[in-house]
């Protein structure tokens, strides 16, 4: 059996206030990290937060928050210590990661989009600290160096998503041989039942127009793609111990069910919500408690019907890359995640459209032999040299259409 990064013991009980810290702190899960300080002023105590360039709307975010701030990039720090509005809290030569490794603390949110954040979650994993890791991506780059980690420093993951948040609230209390299978739910996104040939054409705009969520825009896109399930499949594979066999995924367009669990007896657990990150991020950073949150619980008469079906995975090939890239591992899901990355960032800047994003990835891993991951600079390179040849693909890609635009 593989071992899991998921706990399968109650999470310590620590002391409160909970020392907390917020990475990512202008991001969606950033600002929703912020609102349940906000809502918790005597059980979490905001001790720093970063941020990789906006520090600007971080000082409008912040309101008052008295916090340590660090500001991942090094031009964008010099421009905040010269404005001065965070004075002496603005640490000088830090960024998340050595954020993470100086600051007194008890957990950790990780809310930064991309593998930018596995060297932050790969500290707090070492400094044995409680990581409520949003940031998918680390697992994806990283999943065995962070369970590495996490081993050595006594860490607690406990995942944000929440797809694999409602796998371990059904799991909560139980013992590993007790799961059999996971399965994944998917909204489908914005183009679950658009006319295929539709998907040549869409805009940026419709691809941002996600149904049922609100989300910063590379995960968004990923939730267009269906890439964000693939990322999700890996992410499970590594939190819960599971092969890619007992990953399922099945498109369920409500977004009520967030996932569901069998157990070896053959009973399917299922946790139910409305779409809102508070409850998994509250859940996560108070290591499997229950406090009182006002979500909006779901009225079922109104619900009425639960759908389900297999995905499409001719009008969603990336989640087919994404698994296919899991079951290869070594650097193949490094290289599929800074594909995905390169491709997403062009999409958004609008110099590639949506229909060739997938094809950017499946060029970048035919291109490049996946090879082992000793340790972190084993995956840096991998992911480096994934994303200076998806940048090349994306620049053929935008030629051609040019040219083709211009006849
Ligand atoms: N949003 C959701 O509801 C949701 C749900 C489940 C999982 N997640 C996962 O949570 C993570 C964050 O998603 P999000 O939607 O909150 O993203 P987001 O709104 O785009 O926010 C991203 C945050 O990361 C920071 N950041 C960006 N690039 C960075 C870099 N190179 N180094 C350090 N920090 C960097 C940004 O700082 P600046 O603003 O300064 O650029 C921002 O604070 C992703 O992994 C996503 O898959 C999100």
């Amino acid at each position: 059996m593989r071992s899991a990064l998921y706990p399968f013991r109650r999470p310590r009980q620590l002391p409160e206030p909970l020392r907390v810290v917020v990475l990512g702190a202008t991001g969606s899960i950033g600002g929703q990290a912020l609102d349940l300080v906000r809502r918790f002023p005597a059980r979490l105590e905001l001790v720093a937060v970063s941020v990789h360039r906006r520090w600007q709307e971080l000082a409008s975010r912040l309101r008052g928050l008295p916090t340590l701030v660090a500001v991942d990039d090094p031009a964008a720090r010099d421009a905040a210590a010269a404005a001065g509005c965070f004075g002496a809290r603005l640490l000088p030569a830090t960024d998340s990661a050595a954020l993470v490794e100086a600051v007194a603390a008890d957990v950790v949110v990780n809310g930064i989009v991309g593998a930018a954040g596995l060297s932050p979650t790969l500290a707090a994993a070492r400094r044995g600290l409680r990581l409520a890791l949003a940031n998918k991506e680390s697992l994806v780059v990283g999943g065995d160096l962070v369970q590495a980690a996490a081993g050595a420093g006594g860490a607690e993951v406990l995942p944000v998503d929440s797809e694999h948040s409602a796998v371990a609230q059904c799991l909560c209390g139980r013992a590993r041989e007790e799961l059999q299978r996971v399965i994944l739910t998917a909204s489908g996104g914005p183009f679950r039942e658009l006319p295929l040939a539709r998907l040549q054409t869409v805009t940026l705009a419709e691809v941002l127009a996600h149904p049922t969520w609100q989300m910063g825009p590379k995960i968004t896109v990923d939730s267009a793609t269906l890439m964000n399930k693939g990322l999700e499949v890996i992410e499970a594979h590594h939190l819960f111990g599971l092969g890619y066999e007992d990953i399922d995924v099945v498109i369920h367009p409500g977004s009520w069910v967030h996932s569901l669990v069998q157990l070896r007896d053959g009973a399917l657990l299922a946790q139910l919500g409305a779409p809102d990150m508070h409850l998994p991020l509250l859940y996560a950073i108070t290591g499997e408690q229950r406090w009182p949150l006002a979500a909006s619980a779901l009225d079922l008469l109104q619900l009425g019907n639960l759908h389900f079906h297999a995905p499409d995975t001719e009008r969603f090939p990336c989640l087919d890359l994404a698994r296919q890239a899991g079951r290869t591992g070594g650097t193949a899901p490094i290289m599929l995640n800074a594909a995905n990355e390169v491709a997403v960032a062009a999409l958004l800047r609008g110099d590639l459209r949506y229909i060739d994003v997938a094809a950017i990835i499946a060029g970048t891993l035919e291109r490049l032999p996946a090879g082992p991951v000793a340790d972190l600079s084993a995956a840096m390179a991998a992911d480096a040299e994934a994303r200076r040849t998806a940048v090349g693909l994306v620049k053929r890609r935008s030629r051609d259409s040019a040219r083709r635009g211009s006849c």
